[in-house]
């Protein structure tokens, strides 16, 4: 008997897909395929798969033609694979010419010819949401970047609502009003500064528009309150766009965290600040250190600790006018602690440390962009250091998280709504220089 194996993401199934599996049944008298999972697509560089790893894996069984499915999940399977099943043919299609050679040490390796003119990406991009921004922040430019790595999406719009100080050359059309922003767009992305947010935002909602806005969204617990309420009402995305929250490395360790690798959480220390943007912070005064690090620093506390503190006290420097430089921020759970230093114009070390029962999780600066982290435990031979790869700072799985939002209208579960609440409103008291009530 003649054992082929053929592999594949298989995502939005089409007739290419259909020509590839027959050509290899026919090329011997049992046929395995291997499906890709998320996690090795993503560590290929795959990252808009849209369908899940069942659905795919069910749509390529109910064609009949595979003898066996199963998932491929790792770098290297596909020997391990091949020796164990015995396989004789290993086989794609020849857009994968010549990059599989290295596995005809084990068996006879086959390129079919691809059927043109069909692609899972092609699908994926025909339903192409448009995207455009309003405001004068440079994130304006890493987003449109990183946009062009995503099927599905077209950013072509801005509107700056103030003197631009940026070279924003690569963002073809620059508008003349909001409106036409809105009219133009199902998307807004709005990075204007943190005091103009809530208006804009509003704006685009009740405009029927999906929003995706830099953190936080805005400076008042009741109005980002208001806003999510809007956006539930008008039956459209409105997403908190925190960068870190996004990235894999913090994803997957907040997971770990929660499945008790290091125990009971007891105190966690996080310290973010800068001192390069401070030129530019006095041309556009933009940001102060709590409304430009503030979302970032809170988010670990808020995703590891929840929203439910029980107390809050702060300390900060120079904040009249909102220009902060430093601020020092502490909360109370009944069985932990949090501190978040924040600075703009004060220089430290920026990492974090979550200390636990069993361990501690130590994040090296920049922390809030890492795609490392390593769990520390007594011994230091248990300690584990982890690594996850994460393209474009996170905002590529962010703008992926984001589609998939709008296409399966569900929330944003990163960044969730009571932690967006919760950053609004610790915000609000450090500006009106408020205590705990
Ligand atoms: N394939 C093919 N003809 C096509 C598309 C895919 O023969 N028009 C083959 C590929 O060569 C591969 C298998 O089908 O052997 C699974 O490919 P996959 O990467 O899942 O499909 P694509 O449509 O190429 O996906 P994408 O656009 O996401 O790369």
């Amino acid at each position: 008997m003649v054992k082929v194996i053929t592999y594949g993401t298989y995502d939005h199934l089409h007739q290419g897909h259909i020509n590839l599996l027959k050509r290899a049944k026919a090329l011997g008298d049992y046929l395995i395929v291997g499906v890709t999972t998320e996690n090795f697509d993503i560590n290929r560089g795959k990252i808009n798969v849209e369908q899940s790893l069942m659905e795919r894996i069910e749509a390529v069984r109910s064609l009949g033609i595979a003898d066996e499915v199963f998932p491929e999940e790792y770098v290297g399977q596909k020997i391990d694979d091949i020796k164990r099943n015995n396989i004789d043919i290993f086989t794609v299609g020849s857009d994968w010419e010549g990059q599989f050679d290295y596995l005809k040490e084990y068996c006879k390796v086959v390129y079919l010819p691809r059927t043109e003119g069909v692609s899972s990406t092609q699908i994926r991009a025909e339903k192409k949401l448009k995207m455009g921004a309003v405001g004068t922040d440079t994130t304006i430019n890493k987003f449109k970047y990183n946009s062009q790595f995503i099927n599905g999406l077209e950013f072509e719009d801005v509107y700056f609502d103030e003197k631009a100080y940026f070279d924003f050359s690569n963002i073809p059309n620059v508008l003349d009003s909001y409106k036409e922003l809105l009219d133009r767009n199902e998307i807004v992305y709005v990075a204007v500064r943190p005091e103009k947010r809530y208006e804009y935002i509003k704006k685009a909602l009740l405009a029927k528009k999906h929003v995706i806005s830099e953190s936080p969204i805005a400076l008042k617990e009741s109005e980002t309150k208001e806003l999510f309420e809007l956006a539930q009402e008008n039956n459209v995305v409105l997403f908190d766009s925190i960068k870190t929250a996004f990235l894999l490395s913090f994803s997957r360790m907040i997971l770990l965290i929660k499945g008790g690798m290091i125990g009971e959480v007891k105190a966690i220390d996080a310290t973010c600040t800068s001192l390069e943007i401070k030129d530019w912070l006095e041309k556009t005064s933009f940001y102060s250190s709590i409304t430009g690090w503030g979302s970032i620093g809170l988010l670990p506390v808020f995703k590891i600790l929840g929203t439910k503190y029980t107390d809050m006290n702060y300390v900060s420097f120079d904040s009249e006018a909102m220009k902060d430089v430093f601020a020092k921020i502490s909360f109370i759970y009944p069985h932990a602690v949090a501190t978040v230093t924040l600075g703009i114009g004060v220089k430290s070390e920026g990492d974090i440390r979550i200390s636990g029962t069993k361990g501690y999780i130590y994040i090296p600066a920049p922390w809030w962009k890492s795609e490392y982290f390593e769990i520390r435990y007594e011994k230091v031979k248990d300690n584990k250091p982890f690594y996850y790869q994460s393209d474009g700072e996170g905002i590529r799985m962010e703008l992926v998280h984001l589609l998939n939002c709008i296409k399966n209208n569900t929330k944003n579960y990163y960044v969730e709504e009571d932690i967006s609440e919760s950053i609004s409103k610790v915000i609000h008291k450090i500006l009106m220089n408020e205590s705990e009530d």
